[in-house]
């Protein structure tokens, strides 16, 4: 962190679940994580929407109202701090609306996002997700079902043109709260520019990340320490 002697500007944030963790959403792959309580093919697939969309919107409708009770942590508002020195761009794997929540202004989503929603055809127009989500038989104004704002596994994921630009611009690259499992996300870590200082955030363990500085701890934690060392520079 103190070696951190560079002539600073872009600074971009890519995070995880375990970035909304301590406001009490549940991760992925953590010991309890969604996937262990559900599996994928059953819940986040366009072929278990054509199966069984009750079950499918049950998920993401639950996840609607967990999100809409949750607050951000002091690891979303350090970030949001940092804007009054950097530039700052976030790019979140999330679908929760937390960044925004806690003030960040420029957040690019990779995955979706909870709080939106389209027809199950299109994803040209977008729509507000209804307060308690959706239900079969929920229409878009062209008569078609609404499904959720959200890239399904198998999907193509949009923004990753957009990510991978926004990445090779950056002094410095903070990844926080993710496992690093998930492609075609997960390769944004390797598009860096040379000089780019790369750093994670995660308690979790890592191998094989060469050139990445690893501060093992809570975003909650880690993130405000780490902001104020850069505010403080
Ligand atoms: P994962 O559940 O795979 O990984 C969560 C990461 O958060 C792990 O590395 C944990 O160690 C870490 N973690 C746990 N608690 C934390 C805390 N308090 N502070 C910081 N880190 C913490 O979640 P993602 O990597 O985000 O995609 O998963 C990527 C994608 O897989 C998701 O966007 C979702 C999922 O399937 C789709 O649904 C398309």
């Amino acid at each position: 962190m103190t070696n951190l002697i560079y002539c600073m500007k872009n600074i971009v944030v890519f995070t995880g679940a375990g970035m909304s963790a301590e406001s009490g959403l549940k991760t992925f792959r953590d010991m309890g994580g969604l996937w262990e309580q559900y599996r994928i093919e059953d819940v986040a697939t366009r072929e278990a929407f054509a199966r069984n969309p009750e079950m499918v919107l049950e998920f993401y409708n639950m996840r609607v109202k967990q999100m809409r009770e949750a607050k951000p942590n002091p690891g979303h508002v350090a970030l949001a701090r940092l804007e009054s020195k950097y530039d700052v761009q976030i790019i979140t794997q999330n679908v929760d609306d937390l960044h925004e929540r806690a003030g960040s202004s420029k957040v690019l989503h990779l995955h979706g996002e909870l709080i939106k929603c389209r027809n199950i055809h299109s994803d040209i127009e977008i729509f507000d997700m209804p307060e308690n989500g959706l239900k079969v038989g929920d229409l878009c104004p062209g008569g078609h079902q609404l499904r959720p704002h959200i890239v399904w596994f198998g999907e193509m994921v949009p923004a990753m043109v957009e990510a991978e630009v926004l990445i090779r611009k950056a002094d410095l690259l903070l990844v926080v709260g993710t496992s690093l499992n998930v492609y075609p996300a997960a390769g944004l870590i390797y598009v860096t520019s040379p000089g780019c200082k790369i750093i994670l955030v995660d308690p979790g363990e890592f191998n094989d990340l060469p050139g990445v500085t690893h501060l093992q701890g809570k975003a909650s934690e880690k993130v405000p320490e780490l902001i104020d060392s850069l505010l403080n520079m």
